[in-house]
């Protein structure tokens, strides 16, 4: 029987050997149908393996967030730019026009607000309206250590039970109860089961220690969330490092739709995750197309 405490201390992590992708280019996917593999596709860029998801289903436990006040005004300019959209299917019906041709990464887990518990959750979306939907992923939330760890474990293996029915994959979301420490013990863990319990690909934090262990022990694609908003460079250099460090990706909030200038700032966090790009080299970019967008001379 698997105990909490006193285990031999992990370390075999392989750091610097990637996970063999057996014929297709993403790390745990090769063994899908292709149904599956063809929503992957569009989620996942095939040139660079990569994605920048533009997350902004906060409403669902926050209402009206900041910079989310008014979806038609403040994402509709930043659609053009993301990979994925990722967010409730109010508002993709709501505000989203079905003809921008993106993908949808759609929020399936609902039942708790800021105002209570927040690992209260249940299943919020049938499989049948998350196939009206043509939705390319389902996001369900997990809180591995928290008060209500066992029930979200109960809604991720739900979702992914009838997304492997209809092929459509499940992004599992760790999220992080106030009483967890956001380390790369508590990542790598809450990761990896995500991974064993058959999750598609997984959304998590940086941590600035040993972020390599956490991607490298969870066999299949791992994306960013960002976090609270904090200064442009500081969130480029934390994107750069998490894809130098195993992360296939960003799914991105505040730290986009927040910034001064959204529409800049989601080229630069492209530049990073699609281009290669140095976080210095990326904060020009993003200063150059944000003069440029206040008519100014530079
Ligand atoms: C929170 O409600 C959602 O899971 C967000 O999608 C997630 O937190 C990512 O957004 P941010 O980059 O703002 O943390």
């Amino acid at each position: 029987m698997a105990e909490a405490q006193g285990n031999i201390e992990s370390k075999d992590f392989g750091i610097g050997i990637p996970q063999d992708s057996q014929g297709y280019y993403l790390k745990g996917a090769a063994h899908l149908d292709w149904g599956m593999k063809d929503r992957l596709a569009r989620v996942f860029n095939a040139r660079s393996g990569k994605t920048v998801m533009l997350a902004f289903d906060h409403g669902y436990i926050m209402g009206p967030t900041s910079g989310l006040e008014r979806v038609d005004l403040s994402i509709l300019p930043l659609v053009p730019y993301t990979d994925v959209l990722m967010c409730t299917r109010g508002v993709l019906r709501a505000c989203i026009p079905p003809d921008c041709g993106k993908p949808v990464a759609l929020r399936c887990s609902a039942g708790a607000t800021v105002l209570k518990e927040l690992s209260d959750e249940l299943v919020g979306v049938a499989i049948e309206d998350a196939i009206r939907l043509n939705a390319s992923a389902m996001a369900v939330q997990v809180y591995i250590g928290g008060e209500f760890e066992h029930k979200t474990i109960g809604n991720l293996v739900r979702v992914i039970d009838a997304g492997n029915a209809a092929g459509i994959p499940t992004l599992a979301v760790t999220a992080v109860g106030r009483e967890m420490v956001r380390d790369a013990r508590y990542l790598g863990l809450a990761c990896r089961v995500c991974a064993e319990l058959g999750a598609h690909f997984v959304k998590t934090y940086y941590c600035a220690e040993g972020f390599e262990r956490v991607t490298a022990a969870c066999p299949i694609p791992i994306v960013i969330a960002g976090g609270k908003k904090i200064a442009e460079l500081d969130a480029l250099t934390m994107a750069r490092r998490a894809i130098d460090q195993g992360a296939l990706g960003v799914d991105m909030g505040r730290n986009i739709f927040q910034a001064d200038d959204p529409v800049s700032m989601i080229q630069a966090v492209r530049a990073v995750v699609h281009d290669d790009e140095t976080p210095e080299r990326a904060l020009d970019l993003y200063q150059t197309l944000k003069s440029q967008s206040k008519g100014m001379v530079v």
